[in-house]
C-alpha cells in the first residue's frame, strides 16, 4: 500500500532535470476504457467534460494564434465568467473578490466548520499550455460536480471551498501570487501601485473591471486561518518524473523558493559605427558577460561561495542539486542595429530547496554584478521584484492526498503495486502563498514529456480523470 507515510520515495529536485531525456512507458496511458475499466467511475464528469472544458478554457486568450491571459486582461475576465459558469453548474455559490480571485463554495452540513480550499490559477504565461493552473480549477470543479450528481455535495463534513486565483505567473507585474497572497494575507498595500510595462497599476487595472480596491479592502480579504481548516492544490508535474515512472499521480512534498530580479545595465549609447571599440561603454556586452556568469553561478555554486559564511555542507550540497537560474526576458534602448545600446534590462529567476542557500547566492550574483559593471564603467541596477520561501507540505495532508491518489488509479486500473511517488516541485504555485495561512498539500499530474509553459504541455484524458478522481477520493473519504 502506498499510505504509509510521506518521505519514502523522495525524488530530489535535480532528479527531474536529469531524467528530462527519459523515455519509460507508461503502466497507467493506454485508456484505461479500452483495457474494459468501467465508464461508472463518473468518467463523463471527471474526464470527458473536464477535458473539453479544457480545451474551450485553453482557447480564451489574448492573443491571436497562442495562449496569453494576464492579471485581469479581457481574456482573463472571459475565462472567469467561462469558470464561474462551470462552479454554479456544480452547486457552488460563487463570487469574485477584490483581486479579482473566482470563488466557488459550498456550505456543507456545518456551515461554522473551518473550510477545505482546493485551488490553482487562472493567468496563464505568455505562448502557455492549457493545463497549467487550469487544470487543477477545472479537476476540483468537476470532482464537486459528481459529488452534487449523487446528491452529497450538502453531506460535505465542512464547507469545501474552490479558488481560481488571478494571478500566480506573475507575467504582467513581474510579482506573483497577487491573488493568493491576498487571500493570504501577505500581499503588501504597496502591490497596487506596482505597473506593467504600459504604465498601468494594479489598482488601474482592478478598477477598469468595475473592482474597487482601496488598502482597507485588500486588508480585508485575509482569511480568517481559524476559519480556514487545509488548502489542496492539484497541478501537472511540468517536469518527467512522472512519466518515467509510468503513474499518473504524484504527492508533493515541497516547493522550491525563489526570487526574482531585474538587472538594468546604463551605458554610453551611440554610433555602431563611429565608437572605436576601446572607447565604448557597451550595456548589451556588460548584460551578455552578467547572464554568462550566472549561469556559471548556478551550474558550479560551490566555486563561488567558498566564503558563505552562513553555509553549511547542507546548503552547498542542497545547492549543487537544486539550484536552477534563468534569464527569460531581456529588452534593449533604443533596439536598433545601428545603435550601440544606452540600456539593457533583463530579468533573473532563480530557485532552490534551500532558503539560506538561494540568499547566498543572489548576494555572490550581486557582487559579481557590481564588479562587471565597474569594470566596464557601465552602471547597474539590481531591483528584487519577487521572493517566495521554500515550502514543505503538511504531513497529514500529504498522506491522506497520496491515499486519495492510491485510491483513484486501484478504482481505476485495478491493484497497482507501486506507491505513489513523493516528489518535490521547482516550479512555484499559489501553495506557497496559502501556506502563510493554513497547512497545504499538492498533487502532481503526470504530463507528456514533462513539458510546460509551451503550447506542448500535454495530459492524458485519462490522466485528467485520474486527477478528478483523486480529488474525489479525499473529499469522499475526509471530508
Ligand atoms: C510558475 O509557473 C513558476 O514556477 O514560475
Ligand atoms: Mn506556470
Ligand atoms: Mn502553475
Amino acid at each position: 500500500m502506498a499510505t504509509a507515510g510521506v518521505p519514502h520515495s523522495y525524488f530530489p529536485f535535480s532528479l527531474f532535470l536529469l531524467l528530462l531525456s527519459s523515455t519509460l512507458s507508461s503502466s497507467f496511458s493506454a485508456t484505461a476504457e479500452k483495457e474494459g475499466k468501467p465508464r461508472s467511475l463518473h468518467s463523463e464528469i471527471l474526464r470527458d467534460e473536464a477535458v473539453a472544458r479544457l480545451n474551450e478554457l485553453g482557447k480564451v486568450s489574448d492573443a491571436v494564434g497562442y495562449l496569453e491571459r494576464t492579471f485581469m486582461s479581457p481574456a482573463s475576465v472571459r475565462a472567469g465568467i467561462l469558470i464561474r459558469e462551470w462552479m454554479e453548474d456544480a452547486g457552488l455559490r460563487t463570487w469574485v473578490d477584490s483581486m479579482g480571485n473566482l470563488h466557488g463554495r459550498v456550505e456543507g452540513r456545518n456551515t461554522s466548520a473551518q473550510a477545505l480550499l482546493i485551488g490553482s490559477h487562472m493567468d496563464t504565461v505568455v505562448d502557455a499550455g492549457i493545463f497549467d493552473g487550469s487544470l487543477g480549477i477545472i479537476s476540483a470543479i468537476s470532482a464537486l460536480k459528481v459529488l452534487e450528481s449523487n446528491g452529497k455535495l450538502g453531506e460535505l463534513k465542512r464547507p469545501v471551498e474552490v479558488i481560481a486565483f488571478s494571478d500566480e505567473e506573475g507575467v504582467r507585474f513581474q510579482s506573483t501570487f497577487l491573488g493568493s497572497a491576498a487571500v493570504a494575507g501577505i500581499l503588501p498595500v504597496t502591490a497596487l501601485n506596482i505597473s506593467d510595462k504600459s504604465g498601468v497599476t494594479v489598482q488601474d487595472v482592478l478598477t477598469g473591471n468595475s473592482i474597487e480596491i482601496t488598502e482597507k479592502s485588500l486588508l480585508e480579504m485575509k482569511y480568517d486561518p481559524a476559519s480556514v481548516w487545509g488548502y489542496v492544490e492539484l497541478h501537472i508535474e511540468q517536469g518527467p518524473v512522472l512519466e518515467w515512472i509510468g503513474l499518473p499521480l504524484a504527492v508533493v512534498k515541497g516547493i522550491a523558493g525563489q526570487t526574482r530580479l531585474k538587472v538594468t545595465v546604463r551605458g554610453s549609447q551611440g554610433h555602431a559605427g563611429t565608437v572605436p571599440m576601446s572607447m565604448r561603454r557597451d550595456p548589451m556586452a556588460a548584460a551578455a558577460e552578467l547572464i554568462v556568469l550566472l549561469e556559471s553561478l548556478c551550474k558550479r555554486p560551490q566555486e563561488f561561495l567558498l566564503d558563505c559564511g552562513n553555509c553549511n555542507e547542507y546548503t552547498l550540497e542542497s545547492l549543487s542539486t537544486s539550484l536552477v537560474c534563468t534569464v527569460g526576458e531581456i529588452s534593449t534602448w533604443p533596439s536598433a542595429s545601428n545603435v550601440i545600446p544606452g540600456q539593457v534590462t533583463f530579468t533573473v529567476d532563480l530557485r532552490a530547496i534551500d532558503d539560506v542557500g538561494r540568499e547566498a547566492v543572489v548576494y555572490e550574483l550581486s557582487n559579481q554584478i557590481y564588479k562587471i559593471c565597474d569594470r566596464r564603467s557601465v552602471s547597474c541596477i539590481i531591483e528584487r521584484k519577487h521572493d517566495a520561501n521554500a515550502v514543505i507540505c503538511d504531513q497529514e495532508l500529504s498522506t491522506r492526498l497520496q491515499s486519495a491518489a492510491y485510491t483513484a488509479v486501484h478504482r481505476m486500473m485495478g491493484e497497482i503495486h507501486e506507491e505513489v511517488p513523493v516528489l518535490m516541485s521547482g516550479a512555484g504555485h499559489d501553495a506557497m502563498a496559502i501556506s502563510h495561512l493554513t497547512k497545504v498539500g499538492m498533487l502532481f499530474v503526470r504530463c507528456r514529456g514533462g513539458i510546460s509553459h509551451s503550447p506542448e504541455e500535454h495530459v492524458l484524458d485519462d490522466d485528467v480523470w485520474a486527477a478528478g478522481m483523486a480529488l474525489l477520493s479525499f473529499l469522499e473519504s475526509h471530508m
